[in-house]
């Protein structure tokens, strides 16, 4: 019997049993992404001559974490919950040079027939109040299994060097205080975040120049 695979394909929520397939799901939508993206990044490299990506990473989050958010949001813990409202159990993150490289890639990754963009946050044109900037898209790409295939949803985040820098010292700092470090710390941290956005625009145009400067040779 041949199977009809576009046919079957399912939801995620619909038939999910185990912590073992929500891991095994997550992680091959991670391992396609990842791919995705490092051939994306070659391409560029061979086209433009020069790499956006400086690096990625990757990672599914720990059942413990995934409990104290649906906790956190009034869930029960079930297979199911998780799956309809976490929606960063699979979680990767690509830390590029220059804010225009980020829209780049965002694109780049939309533009992608099997990949279906759920949501779009821009943290760069609209900070947080802490000062974060990232870009945040949640996406959802098709796993194929022996006898169905499987919509499974991932979060993106692209940011550059130098915010990923801030957000990561600010992580820790707010992990050491349990998210309530004093006010004088937080004020610092948000005029480091504009400092980080002032640092990112000026390293943006002076490559600006010096490529304007190449082409003219
Ligand atoms: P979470 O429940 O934290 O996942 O938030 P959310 O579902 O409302 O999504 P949001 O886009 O606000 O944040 C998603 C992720 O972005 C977080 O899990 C963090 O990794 C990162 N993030 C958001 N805000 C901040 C911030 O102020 N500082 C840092 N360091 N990271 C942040
Ligand atoms: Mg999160």
């Amino acid at each position: 019997m041949e199977l009809d695979l576009a046919a079957s394909s399912t939801n995620i929520t619909d038939d999910i049993n185990t912590w073992e397939e929500v891991n095994l799901l997550y992680n091959a939508a991670l391992k396609q992404i990842t791919t995705k993206i490092e051939i994306l990044n070659e391409e560029f490299q061979e086209v433009h001559r020069y790499n956006p990506i400086e690096h990625v990473k990757a990672r599914v989050k720990a059942p413990e974490s995934i409990v104290k958010k649906l906790k956190r949001n009034g869930y029960e813990s079930t297979i199911g919950n998780m799956v309809r409202y976490v929606n960063d159990i699979a979680g990767i993150r690509i830390i590029c040079s220059f804010t225009s490289d980020i829209y780049r890639i965002a694109e780049m990754i939309s533009n992608q027939k099997d990949i279906q963009v759920i949501t779009v946050k821009d943290y760069i044109m609209n900070p947080k109040n802490s000062g974060y900037r990232s870009y945040h898209m949640i996406v959802s790409l098709p796993v194929y299994l022996s006898d169905r295939i499987v919509n499974v949803k991932v979060e993106i985040q692209i940011r550059t060097v130098a915010m990923d820098f801030w957000a990561s010292l600010e992580h820790k700092i707010q992990y050491k205080f349990e998210g309530k470090a004093p006010g004088h710390i937080n004020e610092e941290l948000t005029e480091c975040a504009e400092m980080v956005a002032n640092l990112d625009a000026r390293m943006l145009q002076l490559n600006e120049e010096i490529l304007a400067i190449e082409g003219e040779h």
